[in-house]
């Protein structure tokens, strides 16, 4: 990597990204996981790219996230990071890997190492620890808070936030905290749009939303569900704007009979 990257980190500060928020100007942050994708992602002018641990499921094949390991986000992260030259990266911790705010401080490390200039991890008022620990140590931290998808075993599936007033207290009593406790800029997943509006105006952060409405400073999308290439899901907010996957299946279908006419027509 060099200066100019590492120099990168140092520009995604509260202060920097609350100057973004003002502006009124929507973030558009998108997930990479390869080196072709990252390239591509940033000649179209995405804003910030996400090395999400969604990696698990639209790349390893997962069912969910909860089986991504720090050693598959250090080896995605340091693939994107050789195809940007400019853009923001941020990468994910995965489930188990910032319990405590020594073990937070030392993944986020490793995801540094690997390229990343911030991290992103899930949880509102519970990890506030985590995240002054590591904004201390000069690491930006995006926080992530609403469904969380690392917690989709014990919730019982992917569930709309802040249907209630109680709730929608208690997601920005969470935004609030998140903001105090240093984080640049917060994920808001699957949360109610009046909730999400009133996290919006909470803070003073920018809020990247995703299946949140369009209250939000900015919004993030897995980028398998924006070009079709994970065609099996297909989260209901999304509308495609490519065929990406069906776009392959037909290119392979197709090359593989016109050589075997050819093979065929050879021996006639
Ligand atoms: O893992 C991921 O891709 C994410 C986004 C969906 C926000 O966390």
């Amino acid at each position: 990597m060099d200066g100019t990257m590492n120099n990168l980190a140092a520009t995604i500060t509260p202060r920097a990204t609350a100057l973004r928020k003002t502006s009124g100007i929507p973030i558009a942050m998108l997930t990479a996981y390869d080196y072709p994708s990252a390239r591509l992602l940033e000649e179209a002018g995405i804003d910030w790219i996400l090395v999400g641990d969604s990696l698990g499921m639209v790349v390893l094949g997962y069912p969910d996230t909860t089986s991504v390991t720090l050693a598959d986000m250090v080896h995605h992260t340091s693939a994107v990071a050789r195809g940007l030259s400019h853009t923001p990266l941020i990468a994910d911790l995965p489930i188990g890997t910032y319990n405590t705010e020594e073990t937070a401080l030392n993944s986020a490390r490793e995801l540094l190492k690997a390229g990343a200039h911030a991290v992103k991890l899930e949880g509102g008022v519970s990890h506030c620890a985590q995240i002054a620990a590591l904004s201390a140590a000069g690491i930006p931290v995006m926080g992530h808070i609403g469904m969380l998808p690392q917690s989709v075993r014990e919730e019982g599936g992917y569930k709309i936030k802040g249907k209630t007033p109680e709730q929608g207290d208690a997601l920005v009593a969470d935004a609030l905290a998140v903001e105090a406790a240093g984080a640049f800029s917060m994920v808001v997943e699957l949360v109610q749009p009046e909730t999400a509006r009133r996290i919006q105006m909470a803070v003073n952060i920018p809020t990247i939303g995703i299946g949140a409405g369009q209250y939000c400073d900015g919004q993030v999308l897995v980028t398998h569900d924006l070009v079709g290439s994970f065609p099996w899901f297909r989260p209901k907010f999304v509308t495609p704007a490519a065929s990406l996957g069906e776009g392959l299946r037909t290119a392979a279908q197709q090359w593989a009979t016109s050589l075997k006419e050819t093979k065929a027509n050879r021996e006639h």
